[in-house]
């Protein structure tokens, strides 16, 4: 049918997906693994680890089996990628580790964030069969209850300092994720993970949480023959929003629908970043203002949990949207940015992260689009690209001086952001003025 042209090249691209690993229990294993629970030992969870486990059992880590083991642990730190999903390091003398051929993998996967499950000593003793053999088979319980069973399961060192300086370039503990990890249990325990029910938090937000095979479907539904991602954990405004109209400007002209996956962070944010409620408002106003057209705009949350791991984590978000379908990937200035806790600058060279998407290896089922930075032109009145040559007539507004504006009451220059997106904002920075 392609080559007589009643199925289109770009229909080919879009339908024919890479294949999605989901780690769901069906019904059969469910019960029996619910059955079996009691008599596993337990391992108790926390928030974060139950934001990884959502991402895993969605596929967002495809083709991971769970949480990764010391192989997958090293190559991920270490080379960026996944080249296997072997279970053990075969040394020379010793004897084949007998791993199935299905977890050889064709070609290696980008994944420049190691995936694992922290425990401390405590956990470590409860779970061990003896010195050296972990358990069959461990349950993983979050708030009492049971979530996930994981088997086959490995032990090993979690050399956080270590692992910190590799995977963020940077061991302050001021930043909020390295504090976080350093923290955390000194073992980390890999295995292959059965999710009994898909994640939910009963937040009001549990309609926004679509799975990858979930937004294939969205995709499809809008009648795209293209998609592309915007991830963000900040509110848009209409810098944000230039972004995206331009990249779809871009598509038109190979595209009859390229649709917007229009994709927030939901996981873990540091504190002083808004919360998920409170920017999904915010972004359904800017769809319903349509400066993101509700025709081929799709809202939904990104399960994972958020690291400030800057040109690093970058690649995570770009490469775990092929899941869901998408093409096209728009980054821009400082992706996954923090501050320096003393100089508050850019932790990481804000034009890094795109230059690092962009030849990032072992993404190319994905095209990238870099973008410069949009800044607010004083004499235009609206979000533009920078334009260096006459710098004095922009504003970079930033992050604080919004928080102080509607602290204050005041309101941010016209054109900067819809003006009922504005006043959620708004209302949620007041709201912390009084408490
Ligand atoms: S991120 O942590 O999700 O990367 P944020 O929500 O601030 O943070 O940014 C979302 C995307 O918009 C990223 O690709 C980022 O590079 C881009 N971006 C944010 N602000 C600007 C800007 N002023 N100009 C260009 N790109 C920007």
């Amino acid at each position: 049918l392609r080559d007589i042209s009643i199925i289109p090249d770009e229909a080919i691209k879009i339908y024919n997906q890479p294949e999605i690993r989901e780690l769901f229990a069906n019904d059969n294993e469910r019960q029996s693994l619910i059955e079996q629970i009691p008599a596993m030992p337990r391992i108790d969870i926390g928030l974060v680890e139950l934001q990884w486990l959502q991402v895993l059992s969605e596929g967002w880590a495809t083709p991971l089996y769970g949480f990764m083991r010391e192989r997958q642990y090293l190559q991920s730190l270490h080379f960026g990628q996944l080249l296997d999903l072997k279970k053990k390091v075969v040394f020379a003398g010793e004897h084949d580790d007998g791993c199935r051929d299905e977890w050889v993998m064709d070609s290696p996967v980008n994944q420049s964030i190691p995936i694992v499950l922290p425990i401390t000593d405590l956990q470590k003793t409860g779970i061990m069969k003896d010195a050296q053999e972990v358990a069959s088979s461990i349950a993983l319980f979050y708030n009492d209850s049971p979530v996930a069973v994981l088997s086959e399961g490995e032990v090993f060192p979690h050399r956080k300092e270590e692992r910190v300086a590799r995977q963020f370039g940077f061991t302050d503990p001021r930043h909020p994720t390295i504090g976080l990890i350093l923290a955390s249990g000194e073992w980390c325990l890999g295995g292959d993970i059965k999710v009994l029910e898909r994640v939910k938090y009963n937040d009001g937000l549990d309609e926004f949480r679509k799975t990858p095979t979930e937004l294939r479907k969205a995709i499809e539904d809008k009648g795209a023959d293209a998609a592309f991602v915007f991830q963000l954990r900040n509110p848009i405004h209409n810098g944000h929003a230039l972004l995206m109209q331009d990249t779809r400007q871009k598509l038109l002209a190979n595209h009859r629908n390229p649709v917007l996956l229009l994709h927030p962070l939901g996981g873990w944010t540091k504190d002083d970043d808004v919360p998920l409620g409170v920017r999904i408002r915010q972004h359904a106003a800017v769809i319903d203002a349509k400066v993101l057209d509700p025709e081929w705009t799709i809202l939904s949350i990104f399960p994972s949990p958020m690291l400030y791991a800057g040109p690093t984590e970058v690649q995570w978000h770009a490469r775990a949207r092929i899941a869901a379908g998408v093409q096209t990937y728009i980054v821009g200035r400082d992706p996954a940015g923090i501050q320096h806790p003393d100089t508050k600058d850019f932790l990481y060279e804000p034009t890094h992260g795109a230059k690092v998407l962009s030849m990032a290896p072992s993404l190319n089922k994905l095209s990238i689009l870099p973008f410069r930075v949009a800044a607010y032109d004083k004499k235009a009145h609206k979000m533009i690209f920078f334009d260096e040559s006459r710098k004095e007539d922009f504003d970079f507004i930033s992050g604080t001086r919004m928080r102080t504006l509607a602290r204050t009451g005041q309101l941010p220059p016209d054109g900067f952001m819809v003006p009922a997106a504005w006043q959620i904002l708004a209302d949620y920075y007041k709201s912390l003025n009084s408490t």
